[in-house]
């Protein structure tokens, strides 16, 4: 568990504040504070106004049966998430407004109006239904940042299959157990996917993958790389894309969904080895990314709005693709790396689509920061009005180098608190409304009830830390692990009765602010991406060499947190230099790059309570060259300071 004490320390320093400026709250979606207030007191009353403003093929006749911790939200209401995002946009005179700008790495782009998406999508959802998909079939999706992989997710939308987005960044075997997991009948990939100039063997890992997935009827490909990628199609199997859609008809009438029908699963590290499955439903989740994309960005018709994350995220899916678009939005999406070809390619991108609004995470602003200011001075980024972050605490210095040289001094910040389970954000300024103070995502969004705990369960006096808690239901809420209740109720519930446990650590102050200060769990938190400590050491002790294996999150200025790993080796094998790297590549083939070690240690010991679990507390302690904490409850002691010695020497 993290000293949150120690953490709090350094924060509570922090004395810079921002008032909305006068001429955004003016003009502002949301300016009244007494909202706040209102939503508190009927917040069925206040979500059910918001579920009024998407489009139902049936109203709900009542808005929440909260069993917990099951919920149940729009009961009986029947809708569709891809008619939302698209067809009602058409009725309502956006037909011809950009719905997606797609900037590909190596300098391609294209844009798609409301019109062609609403017509790829229908295409596509063809395609499909002719390889028999139907409604509740699952569909994996392991594709770089191309509009097929949005066009996918609203045709499988269109159709009630769920869809399962793995990361690319994900290896072959990370994928495999995915597919497997969630049983899914179709898989959707490309022939290769850019980043920094290289080419992600997309196809080729699918193909390891496809090895053991009995599920699997046929995997469709999207040609985005062409002859260079040397891809092999499998007959039987295989289908290329542009195949698939060629002669499909472009309409596809949108099957009528129940509010509680999964909209999909995306798969998210706990503190086990096993990733779990996040399902999230279809009226609770879209009203939920609806509301908060209105509200937190301040969305308008006429706005660019670009959120730099990946879609095989949690953030991607709400807020690249589902909430803009149910919003009508133009939303842009980039298929890079910010460093490529130059360090300026965000800055060169808003200037390019004049952006509005830009979501990205603390790790990208920390990146930027460290290659200077003069890569945003060279572009004109006067169009921006609305900044955010998300994904983990971001530190005042990033904070105010993002305002001063990226929002001119002019933009509101929002600092975005949610998580893959809440689907869409919890904790969040109001540009219009709230004061910021760098380091703090300040208050819930209207609504939500989220609180600061000690470990009786007793909300915290200010200044404070605890643990972050959920006390009330909300439209967007994970409604279980795919396939495992059990470990739903054990995960989030049991830690406190009815109330939904964060595993995030965090701190109020006087104002009712809220601090977060990261997980208090085995999850570690590398450059805004989740990682589960058991996940990279089931991944070590794989690897035929490796008795034993601890891993941690040490703080890491640019990644907020990155991977050490602490390795007992099987007797007669020495420890060398090789060895490490070859077990640095066994992660990566194993998880893949994102779960790589920053470091291996080789040790003769681990320190164990008598019980013989591993005190990662104190191996982060001697990571990160702190003073150890309580050594007491070891069962030997001494072993614990000879291991600071030996790292400490090493270093
Ligand atoms: C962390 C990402 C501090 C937190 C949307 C949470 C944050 C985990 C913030 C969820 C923030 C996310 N400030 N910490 N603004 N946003 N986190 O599921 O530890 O990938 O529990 O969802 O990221 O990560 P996930």
């Amino acid at each position: 568990m993290t000293d949150l004490n120690a953490d709090i320390e350094s924060l509570l320093t922090e004395n810079r504040s921002f008032l909305p400026p006068p001429e955004f709250v003016r003009q502002a979606n949301v300016n009244d504070p007494l909202i706040y207030e209102q939503a508190d007191a009927n917040f069925e009353e206040y979500w059910s106004n918001w579920a009024t403003q998407l489009d139902w093929f049936k109203k709900w006749n009542e808005t929440l049966d909260w069993n917990p911790p099951f919920a149940k939200w729009f009961i009986n209401g029947k809708l569709n998430v891809s008619y939302n995002c698209l067809d009602r946009h058409l009725q309502s005179g956006r037909r011809n407004k950009a719905a997606l700008i797609w900037e590909g790495e190596p300098g391609d782009w294209k844009v798609y109006t409301f019109g062609d998406l609403h017509r790829e999508v229908c295409r596509f959802a063809n395609g499909l239904k002719s390889l028999g998909v139907k409604k509740g079939d699952r569909i994996t999706m392991y594709m770089p940042m191309i509009p097929e992989l949005t066009i996918a997710m609203l045709a499988c939308a269109r159709i009630g299959a769920p869809h399962s987005i793995v990361f690319g960044g994900f290896s072959s075997e990370s994928l495999r157990d995915r597919i497997n997991d969630c049983g899914s009948k179709i898989l959707i990939t490309a022939d290769g996917g850019y980043r920094r100039g290289q080419i992600i063997p997309l196809k080729k890992n699918s193909d390891e993958a496809l090895e053991a997935t009995p599920s699997i009827e046929k995997s469709i490909v999207v040609k985005r790389i062409g002859e260079k990628a040397k891809v092999q199609m499998k007959p039987d199997r295989d289908i290329w894309w542009d195949d698939l859609v060629r002669d499909a008809p472009y309409t596809f009438e949108a099957e009528h969904m129940d509010s509680e029908d999964m909209l999909f699963v995306l798969y998210t590290s706990g503190t086990t080895g096993k990733p779990k499955g996040v399902v999230h439903t279809t009226g609770g989740y879209l009203t939920g990314v609806y509301a908060t994309t209105k509200w937190v960005f301040d969305l308008k018709d006429d706005d660019v709005y670009w959120c730099t994350a990946d879609i095989g995220w949690i953030t991607g899916h709400s807020y690249i693709v589902y909430g803009p678009l149910a919003n009508g939005a133009t939303t842009v999406m980039y298929e890079g790396s910010p460093d490529f070809p130059d360090k300026d390619r965000f800055w060169d991108i808003i200037e390019k689509y004049r952006c509005t609004i830009l979501y990205t995470a603390p790790t990208a602003i920390r990146a930027c920061m460290r290659w200077g200011e003069e890569y945003p001075a060279k572009h004109d980024l006067s169009s921006l009005r609305l900044l955010g972050t998300v994904g983990e605490p971001i530190n005042p210095e990033a904070w105010i180098w993002y305002h001063t040289n990226i929002g001119g001094s002019r933009c509101p910040i929002v600092d975005t608190w949610w998580q893959t389970e809440t689907g869409s954000i919890l904790i969040t300024p109001l540009a219009g409304l709230t004061t910021t103070i760098p380091g703090s995502a300040t208050k819930p969004f209207p609504g939500i009830r989220a609180e600061v705990w000690d470990a009786n369960g007793n909300p915290v006096s200010p200044g404070n830390g605890g643990y972050l808690v959920l006390t009330r239901p909300w439209p967007s809420m994970i409604r279980t692990i795919y396939g495992d209740n059990e470990r739903f109720k054990e995960q989030y519930w049991t830690k406190y009765p009815n109330t939904y446990f964060t595993g995030d650590g965090a701190k109020i102050d006087e104002n009712g602010y809220i601090w977060v200060l990261g997980r208090v769990d085995d999850v570690i938190n590398v450059a805004g991406h989740r990682i589960s400590t058991m996940e990279v050491e089931s991944a070590l002790v794989d690897h035929s060499s490796v008795a034993e294996a601890a891993s941690i999150g040490r703080s890491d200025s640019l990644k907020g947190q990155a991977v050490v790993s602490f390795v007992i080796l099987k007797d007669a094998i020495s420890s060398s230099k090789i060895l490490e790297d070859e077990l640095k590549a066994h992660v990566t083939k194993k998880i893949g790059a994102i779960a790589r070690p920053d470091k291996i240690f080789f040790t003769a010991d681990l320190p164990k309570t008598r019980s013989g679990k591993i005190m990662r507390r104190l191996l982060r302690d001697i990571a990160e060259g702190h003073v150890l904490g309580d050594t007491t409850t070891l069962a030997d002691a001494s072993a614990i300071e000879l291991l600071k010695d030996q790292y400490e020497d090493a270093e």
